[in-house]
């Protein structure tokens, strides 16, 4: 096919390379518009970057995608850990993404239109799922900064979240630091953790809960 590029790069007297052929990546790249919603929230964002493909695989390879039922997403930022849920084999239309920053939740929108995705506060998942109704959850993996909130928090929100999942169900969930992010009490929580993943920005630890039996 003769298009304008082929015909320049034939063109002998054309040496100098104008702007458009150099590749660029967009102005508005995933990793720039973390860094400025980090400028806005660093507490919220927790990182100035998306997780790098390694830790997103990792959290996506905790999770078993034949379990039937939605997987949910919290703290999906802008997307890394979707995309590796969707090449694990978890079709867009069984996940529902909850992200505080609607800057997030936009991206996701355009880049999942058979997603469901919520511009809200995962931290009330719980609340946000009963409304919507659905039947059990295959899995949810969260990438949320949970050290804000007080241990005993943590353990009734991950309990509250377990029991929305039907059999295998498991929470999954990301930490920079290897002691576990929420306590773990044996009578009710199984729990089992990743070797630290060092290729990422910060290093890091991926935790699996499930019900224990
Ligand atoms: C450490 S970043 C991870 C982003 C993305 N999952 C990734 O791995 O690149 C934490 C994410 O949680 C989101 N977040 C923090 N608090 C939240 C809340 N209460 N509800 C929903 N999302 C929240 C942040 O906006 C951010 O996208």
């Amino acid at each position: 096919m003769n298009t304008s590029r082929d015909e320049h790069v034939k063109d002998p007297e054309r040496t100098e390379l104008t702007r458009s052929d150099i590749p660029r990546r967009s102005p508005s790249s995933d990793e720039l518009v973390f860094f400025r919603t980090w400028l806005r929230a660093p507490l919220v964002t927790a990182t100035f970057l998306p997780s790098s493909p390694n830790l997103s695989r990792a959290l996506a390879a905790a999770i078993d995608p034949s379990i039937p039922g939605a997987v949910l997403e919290l703290g999906p930022g802008t997307g890394a850990v979707t995309a590796a849920l969707v090449e694990r084999g978890i079709a867009p239309d069984r996940l529902i993404l909850i992200e505080l920053m609607p800057e997030f939740s936009e991206r996701l929108r355009d880049r999942y239109p058979s997603a469901r995705v919520i511009t809200g506060d995962a931290f009330s998942a719980p609340s946000l799922l009963a409304e919507l109704g659905l039947g059990p959850l295959s899995a949810v993996v969260s990438c949320l900064p949970l050290y804000g909130r007080p241990p005993s928090w943590r353990q009734s929100f991950l309990l509250d979240l377990l029991s929305l999942g039907g059999p295998g169900h498991r929470f999954v969930q990301v930490t920079n630091f290897p002691a576990s992010p929420i306590p773990i009490d044996r009578r009710k929580i199984e729990a089992s953790s990743s070797p630290r993943i060092w290729l990422n920005v910060f290093p890091a630890v991926v935790w699996t809960y499930r019900l224990a039996k």
